[in-house]
């Protein structure tokens, strides 16, 4: 079945499963939902919300997803990933089966050195195992995507064989996964071109392409396969995913935007929250993106050199092709002083891309009040991170209640924390440290009064916007018993956003383990 609109790309969002596969990422299910909710709002096709039979955490927020965004008006598609195995099936099927617009994603390998290092039999075989986990998955769902595994890599007739076969046995999207970022634009365009050609039956199913990032071309490749008659992509927020990551979402979007009268192609996405999805995702999972990341990086729309700063204040297109608001990057002038009010507070959100719930709103709204005090410009890149601290996702056990820290050019820095114990609120917390450095000394402190021990495996702080009064953005990463768990928090000083960002993602495994102690002694 040929996609509905011939000149649309239909976007397919990966980042919560492919994209959570990063390493060292550990999104929980709230987490989840919450970013995939965005990720609804802006206008993607398809969400993949995850690998159910991978984890029980896995499961839950695919079937969270599948209840609470699939079935919203206009929602995306929810599909999530299975092995060719009736109970990877299973467990997609059971995840998403509430979900009105639901597809089951089935994975099996094609290329011949997957095939015979992981021991799959023959190609013979191979065939016959992706026919039989379509009928099986079938029986359930009538949208099925086959993903020809390392197809990059494979016997070009063995794949064209294979794509045939899985489409007369009913799936009804091929997806062809250049999995190990191997090919090259004009080779993967090519290869794309060529299954058009020769498969007898394509024109029965969507063909979509999934590229990977090893030598950089995720997004040229993805390109020119669309070139050659893909009408679908899967990408993730960010470029993130396993190793060098997917194609990213944005640059898709924004290439055929920007260059939609060459390519004649559009897509469903409201590219005005592209920025603040981006930043959702870095806050969440705590990777930031390099400051000239194309679209979405601090940078993308600096223009520093003379001549270019002469050319754009004369007229913005002398160089830039796109503009900032178009992808709905922060607007850097004050937009909002304590005067104007709770309403047009919430309705700059709301334009920003935020819908918060009431009780993080009152949160971010009292935020707002105190960052407004402190800084004379609050401007809209201040927001969203004060939003990403405060639409936070699991109850807050440990509030930070007072810091102060000691340092300089001589002896070691110490640090005095205070804490406030939601399951205790009888008792205060209170205890000093010292460490390497002050932010080393006040986790150190909070460490000592909270009694789950964590290894901090990351931890990064950044200037939201120039000048000295610059709120800072902490993100932290912690492991606790061999899972992964992160923390954001923002401030104007950096010490206290780097221990608000520790507190966070303590929280996350004090809400993962409900019956936390808190060490004798350590009350005041
Ligand atoms: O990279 C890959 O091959 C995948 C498939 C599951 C599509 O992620
Ligand atoms: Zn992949």
């Amino acid at each position: 079945m040929a996609p509905a609109d011939p000149n649309r790309v239909y976007i397919f969002d990966t980042t919560l499963r492919d994209g959570e596969q990063a390493p060292g990422f550990a999104l929980n299910v709230e987490e989840k939902v919450e970013i995939a909710h965005q990720l609804a709002r802006l206008g993607v096709d398809v969400i993949e919300a995850g690998f159910p039979i991978s984890s029980p955490g896995d499961f839950a927020a695919c079937q969270r997803i599948a209840r609470e965004v699939g079935t919203l008006d206009g929602a995306p598609v929810i599909t999530a990933l299975a092995r060719a195995v009736p109970k990877d099936i299973d467990a997609v099927w059971e995840a998403i089966r509430d979900a009105p617009r639901n597809q089951i994603h089935i994975v099996l390998s094609v290329s011949d050195i997957h095939i015979e290092k992981k021991g799959l039999g023959t190609r013979q075989q191979v065939l016959e195992k992706g026919v039989a986990a379509i009928e099986y998955a079938r029986q359930f769902c009538d949208h099925v995507e086959y993903s020809p595994e390392d197809a990059g890599r494979a016997d070009r007739a063995y794949l064209y064989e294979t794509v045939e076969a899985m489409i007369e046995a009913g799936a009804t999207v091929i997806n062809v996964p250049d999995t190990t970022g191997y090919t090259l634009p004009h080779e993967f365009g090519g290869m794309i071109g060529d299954l058009m050609r020769h498969v007898r039956n394509v024109g029965n199913a969507i063909v979509s392409v999934h590229c990977h990032n090893d030598l950089g071309l995720a997004v040229a490749n993805s390109l020119a396969a669309i070139d050659n008659g893909a009408r679908r992509v899967e990408c993730t927020i960010n470029g993130i995913g396993e190793r060098a990551g997917n194609a990213s979402l944005e640059e898709l979007v924004m290439i055929l935007r920007t260059r939609e009268k060459l390519l004649g192609l559009h897509t469903g996405v409201n590219t005005r929250l592209l920025a603040p999805t981006s930043q959702l995702v870095q806050a969440r999972t705590g990777m930031h993106v390099q400051a000239n990341k194309a679209i979405v990086g601090a940078n993308a729309f600096a223009h520093a050199s003379g001549i270019h700063q002469d050319g754009v204040l004369k007229d913005k297109l002398t160089y830039e092709i796109m503009t900032p608001e178009e992808v709905g990057v922060a607007d850097t002038r004050i937009v909002l002083s304590p005067r104007s009010g709770r309403h047009a507070f919430r309705h700059r959100l709301q334009e920003l891309g935020y819908e918060l719930a009431d009780d993080a709103f009152a949160r971010a709204w009292e935020a707002f009040l105190v960052l407004a005090d402190k800084k004379k410009e609050v401007t809209d890149r201040d927001l969203q991170a004060l939003v990403a601290d405060e639409a936070r996702t699991v109850p807050e056990r440990f509030t930070l209640e007072l810091v102060q820290v000691a340092c300089g050019t001589s002896g070691r820095p110490s640090a005095t924390v205070r804490l406030h114990d939601g399951e205790r609120p009888d008792r205060v917390l209170e205890d000093a440290a010292v460490g390497d450095g002050p932010v080393d000394a006040v986790c150190n402190a909070i460490a000592r009064l909270v009694d789950m021990p964590t290894v901090l495996v990351d931890f990064t702080v950044r200037a939201v916007t120039g000048g000295l009064d610059a709120m800072g953005e902490a993100s932290v990463r912690v492991r606790h018993e061999g899972r992964i768990f992160s923390g954001h928090g923002a401030d104007t000083d950096i010490i206290v956003a780097s221990a608000k960002a520790y507190c966070s993602a303590l929280n996350k495994v004090a809400a993962e383990r409900p019956a936390v102690s808190v060490p004798a002694g350590s009350g005041v």
